[in-house]
């Protein structure tokens, strides 16, 4: 949540219109598609991050490349695209990149230069639910934040953080349709983050969300604790989200106090890895994916798109002009629900979401749930 509002200058750089989107404000239709940074645009706006909710209409975004099984290594740069040169065609790269990624001892480094707002890799492919480990060292130094998470068009998130300032605390987080709510934070204790390669994996299900670092279990956190009586509904992530690995400046002069504060302080640019190397990096090892395999409603990943129909997964049309077919069947959603919702799941709320699923599939290729 905090980062949006640095890396919105990511897209900045390259935007070519300045009209802003959020929620309950859509992109004209000239320039349809709302970015992840919250701009209205065509092309890459298009792509992964998209926000159908405030894109001009619900199938203005091209569909969800659905979730595939990968273990990567992060020994090369080739499977990695530049965000200027990605045409969405997730067959030819596994990540999008924003800003400097590099090569170093067999590793790549997501670098931020003096003055940069660093790197943002994304996986070209989403998740479904499904279990996301990373391999990495994070950077260091006061307003330098090191993060691995996962990021749903529709901004529900599921986060580690770091803070260099701190290098024993992996900070865990969620938000639901990117609703400010800082209460939702824990952390888990690790030793020196940057000077050590540790684990960090989220394992996630319709039924919860668990943290683990090398393994262990730091945090579990019930999507049946996430009921919000009001709205009638689980303020809990479950929406195909992508796969970010990033390296950002939460110490600018000109972010919100609250961010610099919370990032350790004003970044230092003449800090001593600047100074020896040029740059803050955080170094990644490896990239492991396994997706969730529901059989039906959530968590199912049997086309190309999470666009409800499997052959219209043809990515690059974003039309979205194929009518949803298949698994779309009503009831099969409800079933789905309600084995997911165990315990003392209120009922209500399984059906609430159930139709807001349904919804999303009427939509066509949009991710919709209210
Ligand atoms: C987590 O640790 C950071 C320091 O790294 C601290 O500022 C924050 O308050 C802690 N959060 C919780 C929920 O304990
Ligand atoms: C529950 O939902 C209501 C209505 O949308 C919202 O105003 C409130 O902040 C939510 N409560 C929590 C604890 O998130």
């Amino acid at each position: 949540m905090l980062k949006s509002l640095v890396l919105a200058a990511l897209m900045g750089a390259s935007s070519v219109l300045a009209v802003d989107c959020h929620r309950g404000k859509k992109c004209p239709k000239e320039t349809p598609c709302c970015s992840q940074y919250g701009e209205c645009g065509v092309g890459a706006f298009c792509l992964g991050g998209c926000d159908p909710t405030t894109s001009f209409s619900l199938d203005s975004c091209v569909p969800a490349p659905t979730c595939e099984d990968k273990e990567l290594k992060f020994d090369s740069l080739d499977n990695i695209a530049d965000i200027g040169k990605y045409l969405g065609d997730s067959s030819k790269a596994d990540w999008v990149a924003s800003g400097e990624p590099a090569l170093h001892d067999g590793n790549v480094l997501l670098t931020m230069p003096k003055g940069s707002v660093g790197t943002v890799l994304s996986s070209t492919t989403y998740m479904w639910y499904g279990n996301v480990k990373a391999r990495m060292k994070t950077s260091r130094g006061r307003g330098v934040v090191s993060a691995f998470i996962l990021f749903s068009d529709v901004k529900d998130e599921i986060d580690y953080e770091f803070v260099g300032v701190d290098l024993g605390t992996a900070q865990t987080n969620y938000y639901f349709h990117g609703i400010p709510d800082y209460e939702n934070s824990e952390n888990i204790t690790v030793s020196d983050t940057f000077g050590e390669f540790h684990d960090y994996e989220i394992r996630w299900t319709p039924d919860q969300i668990e943290w683990l670092v090398d393994g262990e279990s730091g945090r579990i956190q019930k999507r049946d604790e996430t009921w919000n009586k009001t709205a009638s509904l689980y303020e809990f992530p479950q929406t195909p989200a992508r796969v970010q690995l990033s390296l950002w400046p939460g110490g600018l002069e000109s972010n919100p106090k609250g961010t610099v504060d919370w990032a350790g302080g004003i970044i230092d640019w003449d800090h001593k890895d600047i100074q020896n190397v040029g740059y803050f990096y955080v170094e990644v090892e490896s990239v492991k994916i396994e997706c969730y395999k529901g059989k039906d409603g959530l968590g199912t990943s049997n086309g190309k798109s999470y666009c409800g129909d499997s052959d219209s997964g043809d990515s690059g049309s974003g039309s979205g002009d194929a009518p949803p077919s298949g698994n779309n069947d009503p009831s099969k959603f409800d079933q789905g629900l309600q084995d997911g919702s165990s315990g003392d799941g209120d009922n209500a709320g399984a059906k609430s979401s159930a139709s807001s699923a349904l919804a999303m599939i009427i939509a066509g290729c949009a991710l919709y749930w209210l």
